[in-house]
């Protein structure tokens, strides 16, 4: 489904952002991409989404070449961003039917605005409401309504679970697990070990571009993910000291 290839993104001002990243995500699979903050998750989403371009590498959806042929690709992607854009002035239904529309979707019914509504968790006496007096939590569960609606075969999200309460985390558990059931690919940054290894298939450790680590479920069940994450860090420190000394 998702398939990058050699990626590197080195930025106008010389920063590496992304290092020779290789990777591979399958349709009903859900990927999780952990890392500090500047590892680069953000601008690998940015890199699969078509929105900057490679210094070097490629990356393909269902085969599309995201560079090459963005309409095509965009039509199999959707995207949930951390702050998602939506129009404060419009209610939560105007924004599903704005956005689903623009995706080329233009025969949903509102049975199924409804239904998707509900399934992110949105209680029915907000899909009449603007959407400028929602609170964050309720602007990602919206958007993520949007990402479902659009019924694309890849679901990029980034760091979706970062302005969700406790319960609104334990649902978004709930709501991926729904997507990989639909045999959607799912590809998401986060920052949260405990909620990456409650939902993840592999879960790849990402620190200043590089993919350090990809652990599959078996390696989450049996080993502890913060102490891998942990050593990783260690490890890459102690190997970026040396390498200091060396130059
Ligand atoms: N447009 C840009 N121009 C130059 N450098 C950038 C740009 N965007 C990001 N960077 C740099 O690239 C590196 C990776 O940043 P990125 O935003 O991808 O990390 P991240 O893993 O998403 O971090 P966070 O967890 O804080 O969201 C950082 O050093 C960052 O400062
Ligand atoms: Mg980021």
């Amino acid at each position: 489904m998702l398939e990058i290839t050699s990626l590197k993104k080195v930025y106008e001002d010389g920063t590496l952002a992304v290092d020779d990243l290789n990777l591979r995500v399958e349709a009903g699979e859900t990927f999780v991409l952990l890392g500090a903050n500047g590892a680069g998750k953000t601008s690998t989403i940015m890199l699969i989404l078509g929105f900057t371009e490679p210094t070097s590498g490629t990356v393909t959806v269902k085969g599309v070449d995201v560079q090459k042929d963005p309409l095509a690709a965009k039509k199999l992607i959707a995207y949930v961003s951390e702050n998602v854009t939506l129009y404060g002035n419009f209610t939560a239904k105007q924004n599903m039917e704005f956005f689903a529309k623009l995706s080329g979707r233009k025969d949903v019914t509102d049975d199924e605005y409804r239904a998707v509504f509900k399934r992110v968790g949105m209680a029915d006496n907000a899909y009449q409401r603007r959407v400028s007096g929602f609170s964050k939590g309720m602007r990602q569960r919206l958007g993520i309504a949007i990402a479902i609606l659009k019924n694309a075969e890849l679901i990029v999200l980034d760091e979706p679970t970062s302005g969700l309460d406790p319960k609104g985390g334990f649902e978004f558990l709930e709501i991926i697990g729904g997507l990989r059931a639909e045999n959607k690919a799912v590809f998401m940054s986060s920052h949260d070990i405990f909620r990456a290894k409650a939902i993840a298939d592999r879960v790849g450790i990402m620190r200043s571009g590089r993919l350090l680590e990809v652990l599959d479920r078996q390696v989450l069940e049996t080993r502890d993910l913060q102490q891998v994450y942990l050593e990783s860090m260690a490890q890459i420190a102690a190997g970026a000291t040396s390498a200091n000394i060396d130059d």
